[in-house]
Order: C-alpha cells, then structure tokens, then sequence
C-alpha cells in the first residue's frame, strides 16, 4: 500500500506498493523540470522525454500521493462541467475542441495500455446520464443537444441498464475505465527509461526566476530552463488561486451480494451528482461510486458524507460489503475550463495546468499532451481556449512563494497547561477542533493514545482559518484549499509550509 493525503484508504491504494525508483540523479540543470507525480506530471514528463527534452520529475511525497491516488478515474468525454456551460461561456468551437481533446485523451491512455502492455484494467464503456423528475428532464434535453453539437455519439434511451429508475437518460459511447496508478506507475518507468529522473519525498519550497528557473526541495537546488507545475492548483500566491474552488467529493468501493457490476459509466443530475461504475482490481470486482461533494473546509463533519453516500449506495445496489470509503480532492474553475499554459503574472517559462473539475484523468492527459506541443512550438487548439491568462490579472497577484502567515505568536514557543483548557474535556479520540484561548485560536487533534497535536489554524498561505476534517483526520482550508496533517505538515498545495506548532503540556485521556 502506498500514502495518500488522507487517513482513509483509497481502492488503488489499497492494491499498490511503492513506485520502485531506478533514477540517477546527479545532475543539477535540466530542460524542464515538472513538479508534481501525478497523472498530469508523469504524463508530460514522460511526454516531454519521450521529444527529447532532459527532464526532471519532483514529487513531494510518493507518486499517486494525491488525487490520482484518490480519483475514481471515470474516463469520459460527457464531463462534469456541462456542454451546455461551455458552449455558453466559450462558443461551439470551443465545446467542439473539449469534446475532441477529451476523446484523444482517452485514446491516448488505450494506446499507452496497449504499447506498453500496461496491466490496468483498461475497459471501454457507454456512459449514461439519466434524469429523475421533469427539471432534470429538461436540463438533459439541453445537455443533449449541447453535447451532439461538441460532436459527442448520443442518443436517447427510455431504462438504464441499472436498479435505478429514471424519467429520461442518454447514451454516449467511446468512453472508458481503468485503474489509475498501475497506469501512473508504467508511464514513470517508461519515463525512466527514457533517461528522465523523478525524486520522491522531494518538497518544492522555492522558485526562483534568474537566467533559468531555479527550484529549491530541500538541500537541494535544480536549474530548468522551463518549469512545470503539475500540483493540482499551484503554489504559492497567483491569480489562479482566486479563479479556481478547492471541492472535497467522497467514493466508496462495495463488493455486490450478487455477480451482476454495472460496466458502463452513469451520472444522475442530483445536486450533488452521484457517479458509478465498477472496475476488476486483483481478480475482484468492486462497484465505485461517488458522490456527495461539498467544498473543502465547509463541512467539518465529513464522516456524515461517507454515511449517506453508503447509504444511498445500499438503497440501490445488493451491497455485500462496503471494502474503502475515501475522499479527494478537486478545483472546480470559475468559468468552466481549465486554466493549462503559462502561469499568470509569472515569467514566460513556468507552466501550469489546474482547474479540472472531477475530470483529472481526462484533463491531466489534455494538459500533458497540449504541454508538450507548446514547448515544442506545435501549435494546439486549446491553446488559447485554455490559457490561464485569459483572465485578466489583478494587480499585485505575481508574488510567488511568498508566505506571511500571521499566527497566534505568543503560544509559538511556550507550554500552554491542558487544565486551562476545558474545551479539551469533550474532544474524543481521533477528533480534532479549533478552540479559541485567551482570544487566539488554537487547532488541535487528540490521537487514539490520547496525546494533543496542537497547531496554530492560520494557514500559512493567505491566512484564512482551517477547519478539521473529520473523514480525513486533516485541516483543510476552506480559501484555496491547502490541506495539512494532524501535526500541521503540508498535504496539499497551494501552501507549502507546514501549519505553525503550538504545544499544550499534559496529556489529555
Ligand atoms: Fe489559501 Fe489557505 S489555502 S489561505
């Protein structure tokens, strides 16, 4: 099993060991360097490689750490954001190069499966999205249309073949499903193969523009001529940050009583939606479905969302056992498509690609490949479509890794006695929650041996407060959703320094 950003246990997780690492990594200057060992990371680092750039791959905790390890990887062209809201937003041309991009990017991960043999489960399927009253019944009448005009195949169908009664439904073809990091894992050693490094455990804390991009990761200080931030939002301060929503959406993985898995894709229309789909992992089926989504740091008592997305998995599917329940992370950008291109406010060599909605397969695969082209000087499409700087910048927004987290100093440094704080008194086990003391607040875990994490709940990006995250025993930011441990340690970006460390004297049981 290999550590993702969260207590609970995803279903890939679950069956994978540690990538095994072959680079050798003397070197200090580089082509490009990517940050970022998820699927869009190692896609374009493979990509790039495979062109003939030197590259390098730094990933601050293990491949598939984040939400690669934590999707529910739905391959599909029918997205999240509605064909509707695009073409509304950007025009037909624009609905009509998404739907064709997503399409080349499930191809291209079938034709990746197929070269390189890649164990993974890769499965073409049928996705259906399906209404259940007369609103919703118009909405997909809307989406339909909008959908055939991007050049989707859909048609109308009158059931589901599901337990799940509808009013109206559609059927798309040419969509897909597979394991994501038996996939993730061929394409870093065929990155590897290559020539290319990747460096696990290796935090990003600084970039710096000079003659090349200099990053700093510790002791360590690498030179590219381009950089490449394949975080899922970037770090540091940018315009991006206020473009794009950090959103918490929860999954479990069920084994059925009986040997009958849905093998296509479905979608209700529900606010929010739900998602299925099952997958063959080691020999067993599983049903995954998703759902529930809210957004990050809104909802403290997570644990409820994993309670009533099994729930309504139960009411509809002959569940035998429920085998991981886990939740993951997403940005859902404010107008309806990503932002991949040049960082706004930044020099013309560092990169980014965010915003993908529930769509990181589809959208981290768009990103490498059009990321690519770019820094080949082929052009693309989505080039335009996608840039991040078709948002105007604001102002002042290019401080990059900048950091002024105001925390509450005096406690940095001294023991607090637990006795003052009677807060304490109904903190279970493996409960978190932020107590004010002497008009400062203080964020604190008590673990299953009953010793106190405390940390101060500013975060270290804009300052804005964290709140517990029940489910995943984390603090996680409602602002731009950066994300830490019990002790404050960094989980997710756009923050990358640890919360401050606040210490309470005695043991609470
Ligand atoms: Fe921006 Fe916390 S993530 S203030």
């Amino acid at each position: 099993m290999i550590n993702r950003d969260g207590y609970t246990i995803s279903l890939w997780q679950q069956h994978i060991s540690a990538f095994p690492l072959s680079s050798k990594h003397e070197d200090k200057t580089y082509d490009v360097i990517i940050v970022g060992g998820g699927i869009t990371g190692v896609t374009t680092a493979f990509l790039l490689q495979e062109a003939g750039f030197k590259c390098l791959l730094l990933e601050a905790a293990n491949l598939g750490f984040g939400t690669t390890g934590g999707t529910t990887a739905h391959l599909n062209t029918l997205l999240d954001v509605s064909y509707e809201t695009i073409e509304k937003n950007f025009g037909l041309q624009a609905s009509r190069a998404i739907a064709k991009a997503s399409a080349n990017a499930i191809r291209f991960i079938e034709k990746m499966t197929q070269e390189y043999k890649i164990d993974c489960g890769f499965q073409t399927a049928d996705a259906y999205q399906y209404a259940q009253n007369e609103e919703q019944d118009k909405a997909l009448v809307r989406e339909a249309t909008a959908a055939t005009n991007a050049g989707l195949d859909v048609s109308r169908v009158a059931t589901l073949p599901l337990p799940i009664a509808c009013s109206s439904a559609i059927q798309v073809k040419g969509q897909a499903k597979f394991s994501p990091l038996p996939y993730l894992y061929e394409l870093a050693k065929e990155f590897e193969n290559l020539g290319g490094v990747i460096l696990e455990n290796t935090r990003v804390t600084d970039i710096a523009h000079n003659e090349t991009v200099d990053v700093t990761a510790g002791e360590h200080t690498f030179s590219g001529r381009k950089l490449i931030l394949a975080t899922h939002i970037p770090p540091g301060i940018n315009l991006l940050h206020l473009r794009c929503v950090p959103y918490r959406s929860y999954a479990v993985a069920a084994r059925l009583s009986q040997n009958d898995y849905p093998q296509d894709l479905y979608y209700d229309m529900e606010e929010p939606f739900h998602y299925i789909r099952s997958q063959e992992v080691d020999g067993q089926q599983y049903l995954i479905v998703g759902g529930e989504d809210h957004k990050t740091g809104h909802h403290e008592n997570t644990n409820l969302c994993f309670r009533q997305l099994e729930a309504w998995v139960r009411k509809h599917f002959p569940v035998a056992e429920i085998t991981q329940r886990w939740s993951s992370q997403f940005y859902e950008p404010v107008d309806g498509l990503p932002y991949i291109g040049q960082l706004p406010g930044e020099e013309e060599d560092i990169y980014v690609a965010t915003g993908f909605s529930g769509n990181g397969m589809i959208y981290g695969t768009v990103a490498a490949l059009l990321l690519r082209d770019m820094l080949l000087g082929v052009q693309h499409e989505l080039e335009k479509i996608l840039d991040p700087n078709r948002l105007k910048p604001i102002a002042g927004f290019s401080n990059f890794i900048s950091h002024n987290a105001d925390v509450a100093k005096q406690f940095v440094g001294k023991l607090i006695p637990a006795a003052s704080l009677p807060q304490l008194a109904d903190l279970a086990p493996g409960e978190g929650k932020v107590i004010t003391y002497e008009s400062e607040k203080m964020a604190i875990y008590k673990d299953e041996a009953g010793e106190l994490h405390t940390v101060s709940p500013v975060c270290t990006h804009m300052k804005c407060d964290v709140s517990w995250n029940s489910g995943e025993r984390s603090w996680d930011c409602p602002c731009h959703g950066a994300r830490y441990n019990t002790d404050g340690q960094v989980l997710n970006c756009p923050s990358t320094m640890a919360l401050h460390a606040l210490h309470v004297a005695a043991t609470v049981k």
